[in-house]
């Protein structure tokens, strides 16, 4: 069996901002029936998860960060609760908070350099040390972009350089682009590697990533193909690079996201009755939000940011509402403030019609899923995108964008599938892709057969993870 360490920024149920949490949460679940033996390693932070868990110390000591000595130590999960050996990395000052990007003031924590190094750090000087062996390391992000570049160019890594390495893009928006002042701060590397480091005259953590990890993937094949074409400063790295890379669509745990066992909703899937679920679902939500009854429900969960085009969602709604269409909308998410700021006015003006929450809630995110009609997913772009998945899981319509991950997942209805893809990526586009909804919503026999189709598909992990084992078995 191959043994593969997984290493992100987080994990979900440990810590979760985004996406990557859910990925790094399940996929290792799926990997031992392909034959790999998956752990993670995430950093330790104050979340009410690691509040409640007991873990054990398997190795202390003290890291050199530039002129500082740090002290750190690596703990492991004391119980089976999440299916794999799940390690942690602790290091009183840095990652002791409770949040795990954000400060307060909403901005990224100011230490976000010397965080992620001695992470990465961290990780490395154990695997020098430790009794557990990985044959795999698969690195999650250009938070851990460097452990590629280390294991090939740091002395004091050499035990370690022959160790197979994978990177995955789940978002190559951000980067990790840092002043050259910041490489003091790693342990010492011949000068002759420098350029392994840089990109465009910065250390660029990605683009050493895409240089020294032995294969890249993205988190869908579109999502490669787009990068490939345009990713702006580095494209022609990636297109230097594309003998190792390869796209792998992500699942859904299936476990989790279940129907029949939802403990996040109120009414869960009995008999098969998918009527009663989406119905007592559905009036839930409408009454909780106080929304009219008797008409389509729309929902919108994530980040409100500019890759998710929720500017886009806002214009498209405020022109719907006052052509005067009939439907519902759920707004879940936080983010920009400018954006935040107009969906509120929005609700404010149309209080029966429109709901937006600013928060981050895993519960209600459920709920919507279960409850509303359609989601709506108007991406810039979109690596792979999860929402969609969740939405068809729980037999409500996505409606997207053609782009990355949701040209994988989303095939209109027109062409037998089982969601609205909106010709065009702006306003204009999603107002005609809410008027097809709503006209499907009033065709019931059709609704219910696109409805039964999407809750048919199969978004387990099971595929993407032969994927990912027939890719660790390149390695070894
Ligand atoms: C990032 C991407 C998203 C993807 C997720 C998990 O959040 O933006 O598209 O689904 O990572 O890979």
């Amino acid at each position: 069996m191959n043994t593969v360490l997984h290493i992100s920024t987080e994990c979900y149920p440990a810590a979760k901002a985004g996406g990557m949490g859910d990925v790094v949460g399940a996929l290792p679940i799926y990997l031992p029936n392909q034959g790999v033996e998956a752990s993670v390693i995430i950093p330790k932070y104050r979340t009410k998860w690691f509040d409640s868990k007991s873990l054990k110390t398997v190795h202390r000591s003290s890291l050199k960060l530039g002129e500082d000595q740090i002290k750190y130590s690596i703990e492991k999960l004391d119980d089976q609760s999440l299916k794999y050996p799940f390690y942690c990395v602790n290091i009183p000052g840095l990652f002791d908070r409770e949040n795990i990007y954000l400060g307060e003031d909403g901005h990224g924590y100011k230490d976000e350099v010397q965080r992620n190094f001695a992470f990465q750090i961290a990780i490395l000087e154990w695997l020098m040390l430790s009794k557990e062996k990985f044959e795999i390391l698969h690195c999650h992000d250009h938070m851990t972009g460097l452990i590629p570049f280390m294991l090939k160019a740091c002395k004091a890594y050499n035990k370690l350089s022959e160790t197979p390495t994978l990177f995955t893009i789940h978002n190559g928006q951000y980067r990790g682009i840092l002043d050259w002042s910041s490489a003091k701060l790693l342990p010492h590397f011949d000068t002759s590697f420098k350029g392994l480091l840089d990109w465009d005259g910065n250390i660029n953590c990605l683009a050493a990533a895409i240089k020294c990890a032995w294969q890249v993937t993205t988190v869908s094949p579109s999502y490669m193909l787009e990068l490939a074409e345009d990713f702006d400063t580095l494209t022609p790295l990636l297109q230097s690079e594309k003998s190792k890379c390869t796209g792998i669509l992500n699942g859904i745990d299936n476990e989790i996201w279940n129907p029949t066992k939802d403990t996040y909703l109120d009414f869960t899937l009995e008999n098969d009755d998918w009527k009663k679920f989406k119905r007592s679902n559905k009036s839930n939500l409408i009454k909780g939000n106080n929304l009219k009854s008797r008409r389509p429900l729309f929902g919108f969960i994530g980040r409100l940011a500019y890759q998710k085009g929720a500017d886009i969602i806002t214009e498209a709604i405020s022109i719907c509402l006052e052509k005067k269409l009939v439907f519902s909308t759920i707004i879940l998410g936080s983010g920009d403030k400018e954006i935040e700021k107009s969906l509120l006015a929005l609700a404010k003006k149309y209080p029966r019609d429109i709901s937006v929450t600013i928060a981050y809630d895993e519960k209600m995110a459920h709920q919507i899923y279960a409850g509303c009609d359609f989601l709506l997913m108007p991406s810039r772009f979109e690596p792979c995108g999860l929402n969609q998945m969740y939405a068809m899981r729980y037999g409500t319509l996505p409606v997207v964008t053609h782009v990355g991950g949701l040209k994988d997942s989303v095939r209109d209805i027109n062409s037998g599938g089982s969601g609205i893809v909106t010709k065009s990526i702006n306003a204009i586009g999603f107002v005609e892709g809410i008027e097809r909804s709503i006209a499907l919503y009033s065709d019931k026999k059709m609704f219910t057969k696109h409805s039964k189709t999407s809750k048919n598909l199969d978004w387990s992990w099971n595929q993407s993870a032969k994927k990912y084992s027939e890719l660790y078995d390149k390695f070894v």
